[in-house]
């Protein structure tokens, strides 16, 4: 099992619609059970909430059905994870400052895998929850890619 951890500030809005999105790309692919996706919060500040009703709404309008709770990413998550994916410069001093340096190895911004090397910026301020969307579809194709070009021998078909 691949273990890949989706994260971002406050685990109601970008890390579960990435979640949520890579789960159902690597089902089209018939590779789901090769992985243990999650996501997780760098901040505590949404401890226990569901996702942003906005974020949901956009989840929803592309047929995704998504239970979920926030929760803040802990050190041992970390260190078990195989790819921890993190949106914006924010989430990497943030997540930096939490190791202490450590891990570096496998902490990865999710929109570097896209053509245009993005951060994908907080739908909690820019209000664009569809272009976070798309944003993120597109960065976990290439990232879904990356890990089979590179992983190969850890995945196989469902
Ligand atoms: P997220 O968005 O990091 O994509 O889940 C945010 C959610 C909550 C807050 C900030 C960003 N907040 O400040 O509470």
């Amino acid at each position: 099992m691949i273990k890949v951890i989706f994260v971002c500030l406050g685990n109601i809005c970008r890390s579960p619609m990435a979640e949520a999105v890579f789960l159902r790309l690597a089902e089209e692919r018939g590779i789901k059970n090769s992985f243990c996706v999650t996501s997780r919060a760098t901040s505590d500040c949404e401890e226990g909430n569901p996702v942003y009703p906005p974020a949901r709404k956009v989840l929803q309008s592309y047929g995704y059905n998504f239970s979920h709770v926030a929760r803040q990413i802990t050190l041992s998550e970390i260190k078990n994870a195989d790819y921890v994916l993190i949106m914006d410069g924010i989430n990497l001093r943030d997540i930096t400052r939490f190791t202490g340096g450590r891990y570096a190895q496998k902490i990865y911004l999710l929109g570097h895998f896209s053509e245009n090397k993005i951060d994908i910026d907080d739908p909690w301020y820019t209000g664009d929850f569809e272009r976070t969307y798309d944003e993120i579809y597109r960065s976990c194709e290439k990232f879904l890619d990356f890990l089979q070009q590179t992983r190969g021998g850890a995945i196989s078909k469902d």
